[in-house]
């Protein structure tokens, strides 16, 4: 029998009750739904709507609820409509009257939007800390190889001299931003819907300062409509984790690609790779490319709750149940890279003589020749075309331009001296490039030391 039977001359069809129950999905989210109900039974007692007594059993129950459905003794009832209307039940069905109490003042409306608030909340800290583990191992990275030269890329062609410790540093940022951003999201997450009843507020003496504060929610929503229609929480948390997917798509595929014998920058550790079932010589870099794959999932996952919600009249309706399994799912799938990323990444081997040797290939040290020529005088534009036709001239005779002679440059420009060739040493070109953010080894290190000191602001 339905707790909302009353109004009703018929038992639910079988084929709606399925269809209808969020259970098998909310379920996740029965200590939240426990700590809400226990805040609203707290402030039911103190506003004095109900007995203390009625609150006291209320708690005890719903703690043994908590302790026995973690102990595996009780489990759920898949008929129920939801994880809420399953724990209401439970309650009622030990401790009788006082259960039938909890509801007071109270909606599903309000009461689904405050777990999911809960629930998220604790998420997002999961996430912060994988996020800052996964900062962490990137720093000890990049120090570790803040020397190593590796040509940069632009367009995927080879483009100048900067080393892997910086290239992974550019990660850091965007981990950085990714935090940030959680913590954003967090911030607007954190303010609570109970009490706006059904979505009309309710016209019992509540005192939302109780369960506020009880639930440490920073403030209470300031209109009962939006506090039980709103999911903008959930969509800009999905938004939030398809970003840091996005990140840690494009570092997969790197990954991917420093992985294959045309680079062979890195390897895999052989416990996070897999190989073929014919080909024996496979080791494929399989996480990442799942990591690749599920990104367009979580992408989904945010469509999908965007959708849901852009022709929503208020306040309430059932469409909303459908935001939780988007949700949880972008959730879970983010949680489940990053487990594995990141003692994927803290395992690799990193081979710093191909980096090297693929840097010495392509040109890369092509600007800093034209800019020996701009420093010596000539302006940037004439010293790019000079550099330009060296490189030519280089391609035509299979050679590279630190092994062109000086008379042959000197046939280019008479302001080639001797010192060219330490000018475009790619250690010399990577040394030098100090600039703020650059990828010289001190730069690197000083890019590292702000990011320890920005990821202290989220510890
Ligand atoms: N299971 C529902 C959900 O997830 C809970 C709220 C139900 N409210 C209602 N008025 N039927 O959205």
């Amino acid at each position: 029998m339905k707790l909302w039977a009353g109004r009703f001359q018929k038992e639910t069809d079988d084929r709606v009750n399925s269809f209808n129950t969020s259970l098998p999905f909310d379920n996740r989210m029965y200590a939240h739904d426990i700590e809400g109900s226990i805040a609203h039974a707290k402030m039911l007692a103190a506003t004095g709507i109900i007995e203390a007594s009625d609150t006291e059993k209320i708690i005890t129950g719903l703690l043994s609820i908590k302790n026995d459905i973690e102990n595996g003794t009780l489990t759920m009832d898949n008929d129920a409509e939801d994880i809420h209307m399953f724990i209401e039940a439970e309650l009622t069905a030990r401790i009788g009257d006082a259960g039938k109490r909890l509801h007071t003042a109270r909606s599903r409306n309000d009461q689904v939007a405050v777990d999911i608030r809960l629930y998220l909340r604790d998420e997002i800290d999961s996430l912060l800390s994988l996020l800052r583990d996964l900062i962490e191992v990137l720093l000890s990275k990049s120090e570790e190889f803040s020397d190593a030269i590796m040509p940069g890329y632009t367009h995927l062609q080879r483009a100048q001299p900067i080393t892997f410790g910086h290239h992974l540093m550019a990660y850091v940022s965007m981990l950085l931003r990714d935090i940030d951003r959680l913590c954003d999201c967090k911030k607007r997450m954190n303010v609570m819907p109970l009490g706006s009843g059904a979505l009309a507020g309710t016209t019992y003496p509540i005192d939302r300062s109780v369960t506020c504060s009880l639930l440490k929610f920073d403030s209470v929503c300031s209109n009962s409509l939006d506090g039980v229609s709103d999911r903008d929480f959930c969509i800009e948390l999905a938004s939030a984790i398809s970003i840091t997917m996005m990140h840690l798509s494009r570092f997969s595929e790197e990954i991917i690609l420093w992985c294959s014998w045309e680079f062979r920058f890195i390897e895999l550790d052989d416990g996070f790779t897999t190989g073929s079932s014919i080909m024996p010589q496979k080791k494929n870099a399989d996480v990442t490319e799942l990591i690749r794959g599920k990104t367009g999932r979580v992408f989904g996952d945010t469509i999908a709750l965007l959708t849901v919600m852009k022709g929503l009249p208020l306040a309430y309706n059932k469409d909303m149940q459908e935001d939780k399994e988007a949700i949880f799912d972008a959730v879970d799938t983010l949680k489940e890279c990053l487990v594995t990323f990141i003692p994927m990444l803290d395992t690799i081997t990193v081979k710093r003589d191909n980096m090297r040797l693929a840097a010495a290939k392509g040109f890369i040290n092509a600007t800093d020749l034209a800019d020996y020529l701009t420093k010596k005088g000539m302006p940037f534009r004439d010293a790019y075309k000079i550099s330009g036709s060296l490189v030519g001239l280089c391609v035509k005779n299979d050679t590279v331009l630190e092994a062109l002679s000086l008379e042959t440059l000197k046939e280019y420009s008479d302001l080639f001296a001797e010192d060219v060739y330490d000018a475009i040493a790619l250690e010399t070109c990577v040394r030098t490039r100090v600039s703020e953010g650059g990828p010289s080894p001190d730069s690197v290190l000083r890019q590292i030391q702000l990011a320890k000191t920005e990821l202290e602001k989220y510890k």
